[in-house]
């Protein structure tokens, strides 16, 4: 196989999307149903037809492009990631796992050759999560799984709901159920991926075959106080947010160390209201992002959470409430995925390492309930979701060699 070839195609792809960011020179910033994503799917849809694929956008934003096989009645094998991302995150993250997959397509094409089955490359709306809180949007509606009331539930920072942001990108909510695929259609999904971490890049390892991925639950807390003048308010008589929101979560990490076994626990959003210098603070919204191989432990950690809080609110006679955004269990991957990927590195020479995910993905959503696997290509110094996200585009063409394996073999 011609890595050069690769490289060079790949290479050419990831530069040209780099510009679709609402933040030129700091990072990628293609948030859900923006001018951004609507540039970016356009893009893939050319790229997928130059391919010489059947390609279509659904009704909720995701791309797809269909390479028939020989027996079209036969269930999928779908390869793909996202195409969203994080505010100032890497060129990376997603989007190279989707123009891998079509390069998947196009090497098949250059050999004149089909699968079994048919190939479906993907491109999954929305998988952070970050606009609007909540996470594996794309594929979750791509499994039937979401609803047009969640849509109207989850807001972003302007309060704008999914439901809005969809239809005045022009699509239509209510049509949301017709996104879902039939029961038995996709026989396997893969998903290549950066790392985003430092395990591969410190250790010199070439590729990462994923055997679990973490599970994850995420909350809006609101801890509501009142607003009072901070001069004249005694401090025993005071509910104020900023101080009892500021003890919970200071003890939130402390809760993820305890458990260890890669626990993890982040408090990346806040917000205080009125938020001046000489206001009692009357109420302080935190996001929780709390992630661990072992659902028991996750749960235990929101209960510690909880318990907490009563604490602090009680005290003062203050309250407050917690709205969840995710809750998506562990998953284990396909063995039998990763034993063809194994194989492959092993006839290619490449070195690899079994390891689990602590970033959430779209497999993680999708191998809830069907044949899923994962491989990673290493981060530099393990940076991700930050603008010095790097990943040599070399990298991605020796995980581009054992997927065409395993797409082969499956
Ligand atoms: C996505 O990258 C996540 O792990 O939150
Ligand atoms: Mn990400
Ligand atoms: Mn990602």
């Amino acid at each position: 196989m011609d890595r050069d070839k690769i490289t060079k195609r790949i290479s050419a792809d990831l530069k040209y999307l780099k510009e679709f960011t609402a933040t030129p020179g700091n990072g990628c910033t293609r948030m859900p149903f923006t001018q951004e994503t609507r540039y970016a799917a356009e893009y893939l849809k050319k790229i997928m037809e130059d391919a010489g694929l059947e390609v279509r956008e659904d009704c909720v934003g995701n791309v797809f492009g269909t390479l028939p096989g020989e027996d079209r009645s036969l269930p999928c094998v779908m390869v793909g990631s996202h195409y969203d991302s994080v505010y100032n995150g890497g060129d990376y993250d997603g989007i190279a796992g989707v123009i891998s997959a079509v390069e998947l397509a196009r090497l098949l094409q250059d050999e004149g050759k089909r699968l079994r089955s048919d190939l479906v490359v993907a491109a999954f709306m929305d998988e952070e999560g970050c606009r609007f809180g909540t996470g594996y949007f794309g594929s979750k509606c791509m499994l039937g799984q979401m609803t047009v009331e969640e849509c109207k539930h989850y807001t972003d920072k302007d309060d704008i709901s999914v439901y809005d942001a969809m239809t005045e990108y022009g699509l239509v909510p209510e049509n949301l159920k017709d996104a879902a695929w039939p029961e038995g259609s996709i026989g396997h999904y893969i998903e290549l991926h950066i790392e985003q971490g430092p395990v591969l890049d410190a250790n010199q390892i070439e590729l990462g075959l994923v055997n679990c991925i973490v599970g994850i639950q995420r909350y809006i807390v609101k801890v509501q106080g009142r607003s009072d003048h901070a001069g004249t308010t005694p401090m025993d008589m005071r509910q104020d947010a900023v101080n009892m929101a500021a003890k919970v979560i200071g003890k939130i990490g402390d809760m993820a160390k305890a458990e260890g076994s890669g626990t993890v626990a982040t408090v990346g959003y806040m917000k205080v209201t009125p938020s001046a210098m000489n206001v009692v603070a009357e109420s302080v919204d935190f996001s929780i992002d709390i992630r661990s191989t072992d659902n028991a432990i996750i749960d235990k950690i929101a209960s510690q959470i909880w318990a907490e809080l009563d604490r602090e609110t009680q005290a003062t006679g203050a309250s407050w409430s917690a709205d969840s955004k995710l809750t998506i269990t562990p998953v284990d991957l396909s063995p039998a995925m990763l034993d063809i990927m194994e194989e492959s590195c092993k006839e290619h020479g490449y070195s690899y390492l079994r390891m689990p995910s602590g970033a959430g993905h779209d497999a993680l959503a999708i191998g809830q309930s069907l044949d899923t696997v994962m491989i990673f290509v290493p981060s530099k110094d393990g940076r991700s979701h930050c603008p010095v996200e790097y990943t040599p585009y070399e990298a991605f063409s020796k995980a581009i060699e054992v997927l065409y394996d395993l797409i082969n073999r499956v």
